[in-house]
């Protein structure tokens, strides 16, 4: 073979070797960058994945705390729970509607406040209402549930309370026994420390406007929730009273300068709260009890009995028990604290929780002031429809 021939033969092997390596090479590499991008892709699915997991899971708990667990309810699910809202299952009418009995499927049981639709509560402030409601937990406000909105449907869905509320007990001669003066003191301070909540302890400042028997439930060990929100307002941080052209509310738990002037505080719902220890203390209703004798108020009676020196006749007869007297009468008391014609007088809640605990000398009340009765503005014997226990009663200010 010639020199030059031999070189070219070594040429081509060499070249041949050159292209085998390459191809392997290249092989090589498209399977690792086939695997790579494979690696890539599936890390990134997890990846994804995992990252939706955690919004998931952020949004969750974030849902949690701006929303409170309020689930929405479809019409058709609290249609079924109320047997087409039959009348079998009403319960009663709060203010701005009717509420039924419910039962879900899974056989919980629910209480369901259908408003009526001329509430004229337009749809941004019923979900402010849902909202501000869910944002409300303490043992002693009744806690939302859910609520359901669907065409001109506005339905708020509430824990279901077994024992009904205040009033079918304390005036109702025989369900009245059943409540001892310890079950009464307990319920008296479960209210105060709701109202405490609601007006000092809690994110928002807010008047109820509607305190009342009938708005106090009770659950199945008897402690009292305070119910009904339809009528709530939020004032500001430092603000502490409000003004009203339309005055809402139930006559004769009003206070005097909120059912004439039209201002409302965290003193008027106080005001409230001490009819509402009177009403407790002596079984008696303060719109419908008149003195058979004199035609006195459930407030003036008490007022003049005190000042006389015999608030014992007031108590209801089934608390008639000597050790427990000084107690009750203590409790009097500071009903008429909270009952005081100028609102500057009045204690507020905190005061009145820690009142009720202590054992402290009290102020001497001033003169009480009440809203119902013969010097009233509006006398209830003028006012045919004093006995009916619908709230919304509406009165302009003058
Ligand atoms: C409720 O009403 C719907 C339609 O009107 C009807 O189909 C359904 O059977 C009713 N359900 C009950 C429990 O009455
Ligand atoms: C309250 O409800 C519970 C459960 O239904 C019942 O056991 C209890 O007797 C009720 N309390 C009163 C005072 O009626
Ligand atoms: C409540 O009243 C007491 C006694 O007057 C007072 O010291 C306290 O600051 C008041 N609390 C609020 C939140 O206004």
């Amino acid at each position: 073979m010639p020199a030059s021939e031999q070189v070219n033969h070594k040429e081509e092997k060499d070249k041949q070797k050159m292209k085998v390596i390459v191809i392997v090479v290249v092989a090589i590499a498209v399977v690792f960058g086939v695997l790579l991008i494979l690696y890539c892709i599936s890390k990134r699915t997890n990846f994804r994945e995992k990252l939706e997991n955690n919004v998931m899971i952020d949004q969750n708990i974030e849902g949690q705390s701006e929303d409170m667990e309020v689930t929405f309810f479809t019409l058709a699910t609290v249609a079924t729970a109320t047997n087409n809202f039959s009348s079998n299952n009403k319960l009663g009418q709060g203010g701005f509607g009717l509420v039924y009995k419910g039962t879900l499927v899974d056989g919980k049981e629910i209480a369901v406040k259908r408003l009526s639709q001329s509430s004229g509560q337009g749809l941004n402030e019923f979900k402010n209402e849902v909202i501000l409601i869910a944002k409300l937990q303490h043992r002693n406000l009744v806690r939302l549930l859910g609520y359901c909105i669907e065409g001109d449907e506005k339905i708020l869905i509430y824990e279901y309370m077994l024992n009904g509320s205040l009033d079918s007990f304390i005036f109702d001669q025989t369900r009245a026994e059943v409540l001892g003066w310890s079950m009464r003191f307990n319920i008296i301070h479960g209210i105060a420390r709701g109202l405490l909540y609601l007006h000092e302890d809690s994110r928002l400042r807010i008047i109820h406007r509607d305190l009342k028997a009938s708005n106090v439930l009770l659950d199945s060990k008897m402690i009292p929730k305070i119910s009904d929100f339809g009528m709530a307002r939020i004032v500001g941080g430092d603000q502490t009273e409000g003004n009203t052209r339309r005055v809402v509310g139930t006559y004769g738990y009003m206070a005097p300068e909120y059912a004439i002037n039209g201002i409302f505080s965290v003193k008027s719902d106080v005001f409230s709260f001490g009819i509402l220890l009177l009403e407790i203390i002596s079984g008696k209703k303060n719109r419908a009890w008149f003195h058979p004798d004199h035609g006195l108020s459930l407030v003036e009676h008490a007022w003049k009995l005190w000042k006389e020196g015999r608030p014992l006749e007031l108590i209801d007869t089934c608390l008639e028990d000597a050790g427990i007297q000084s107690k009750i009468i203590r409790c009097l008391h500071i009903s008429f604290l909270c009952l005081q014609q100028h609102h500057d007088d009045r204690p507020n809640m905190s005061s009145v929780v820690m009142l009720l605990h202590s054992e402290g000398s009290l102020p001497e009340p001033k003169e009480v002031g009440f809203f119902v009765g013969k010097k009233s503005p509006s006398s209830s014997k003028n006012q045919p429809s004093s006995v009916n226990e619908i709230t919304n009663t509406v009165l302009e200010a003058r």
